[in-house]
């Protein structure tokens, strides 16, 4: 495990919710990565997971309480926030990020919260309708205005039974948060929030185009090849590329994804629109080709419903092979984008077939998954992956697509900070 968060420390705030129970994994998380862990634990949090299951994954003593002569003596809550390199507060709940917003300091948390000049990365998590309300709307922005860091929340099932946006992204995406955070106060400004809604800008400047989701051929009017793609990763690239401040064209085969925030979307369906719509949006300093992109089309869509004739006999379909937008934007002649990044999808010898892939197409990295059945990648909420450079092939952990997209997103914000230089 990389110990990229070496010597630092970390104070995470635990306020009350159910998502609570993934901050005890985030605290391994974060110890894997070589950071020291301290938790202040609300009195709502407390409800959610023992003092004890936190002291014994952090291996320090939890502070819960502002006026204990115990705690303020052994460790004053302006010294808690002092020796932290970051604060975290997952999961934020709508009660203490309304508090932060007003600058209340009625409790450890809050108090601790007030007292910090140190950067504050929120991982809100509640129920959608609260996440909704505009009251929690206009706290989360007033924080977010104050220059606060935010990852999340995802869409997704919520433990109250409900469907939607208040899922707490899941910890090994907050600890790519913090890494963005505590990489970006070396190497120029920190990072915004997965969901693309502000923050500073590594990427500011940047024009990006992603691709996403699938595309439609048509057979006739009514019918059409595709794919079991749902473009929940090329959605979440895009929303993380504009959390770091770039200028992102999403171009959309059909689905069902939310409308990443502070992107351009454009809605296609056949191969051929969206390589048009690609070119339309030239010239771009990144591509990101997460599309699943059909091979083919039909030859000569029929321009009525197809019939079956009454002989028996189905019709047969001629096949011709679709324009490779991939391979087009790699090996343009001029304005060819300086990052070009393919996905391979393989079901056998991913690193293989992901590498000649990488050369054949032209382009510059090449994000190879397994997607064999069984993997539950196509449709599914998590991604294991190998990035794979010029030099070099990494293997990701499995991880949600959210924080794929996250790594990849500050990947490519260190490269244009390495090539070109913090501008
Ligand atoms: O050749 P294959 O479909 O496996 O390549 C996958 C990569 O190529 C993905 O990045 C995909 O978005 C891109 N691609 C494309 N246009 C095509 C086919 C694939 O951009 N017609």
């Amino acid at each position: 495990m990389n110990q990229t968060l070496a010597d630092k420390n970390i104070l995470l705030i635990i306020s009350g919710g159910i998502a609570a129970y993934k901050s005890l994994d985030l605290i391994r998380r974060l110890k894997e990565r070589g950071a020291g862990v301290r938790c202040v634990l609300t009195q709502g949090g407390a409800q959610f997971v023992t003092p004890l299951s936190v002291a014994a994954l952090s291996e320090e003593a939890v502070f819960q309480d502002l006026f204990s002569l115990k705690d303020e003596s052994e460790m004053g809550h302006i010294r808690l926030s002092r020796e932290a390199d970051l604060l975290v507060v997952a999961p934020a709940s709508a009660d203490l990020m309304a508090k932060m917003a007003a600058g209340l300091a009625n409790d450890l948390a809050s108090t601790v919260l007030l007292a910090t000049d140190k950067p504050v990365l929120l991982a809100p998590a509640m129920n959608t309708v609260m996440w909704d309300h505009p009251a929690t709307r206009r706290n989360f922005r007033t924080l977010l205005d104050d220059g606060l860091h935010a990852v999340g929340p995802g869409q997704g099932d919520l433990a109250c039974g409900e469907v939607g946006a208040g899922r707490m992204s899941e910890p090994l995406e907050i600890v790519a948060a913090v890494e963005n955070i505590i990489g970006g106060q070396s190497a120029g400004p920190a990072t915004g929030p997965s969901t693309g809604q502000s923050g500073a800008a590594p990427l500011k400047g940047r024009r990006a185009i992603v691709t996403s989701g699938p595309t439609y051929e048509a057979i006739d009017p009514v019918r059409y090849l595709a794919n079991r793609s749902s473009g929940k990763q090329g959605h979440a690239i895009a929303a993380a590329l504009a959390g770091l401040g770039a200028e992102v064209v999403l171009v959309a085969g059909p689905n069902n994804q939310p409308d990443p925030g502070g992107v351009s979307v454009r809605d296609i369906e056949s191969a051929t629109q969206m390589l048009a719509a690609c070119e339309a949006a030239l010239p771009a300093d990144i591509a990101v080709c997460a599309a699943a992109v059909s091979d083919w089309r039909v030859a000569g869509e029929a321009e009525q419903k197809m019939k079956k004739d009454g002989s028996g006999q189905p019709p047969a379909f001629n096949l011709v092979e679709n324009p490779d937008i991939l391979a087009t934007l790699s090996q343009m002649n001029g304005g060819r984008p300086s990052l070009v990044v393919g996905f391979a999808a393989e079901t056998e010898k991913v690193v293989d077939h992901a590498q000649s892939k990488r050369t054949r197409k032209g382009c510059d990295w090449i994000v190879a998954n397994d997607v064999g059945a069984g993997t539950g990648v196509m449709g599914g909420d998590e991604n294991t992956v190998h990035l794979i450079t010029a030099d070099n092939v990494e293997a990701w952990p499995k991880m949600p697509k959210d924080a794929v997209a996250t790594a990849l997103a500050k990947r490519i914000a260190d490269h244009f900070t390495n090539h070109f230089g913090s501008e």
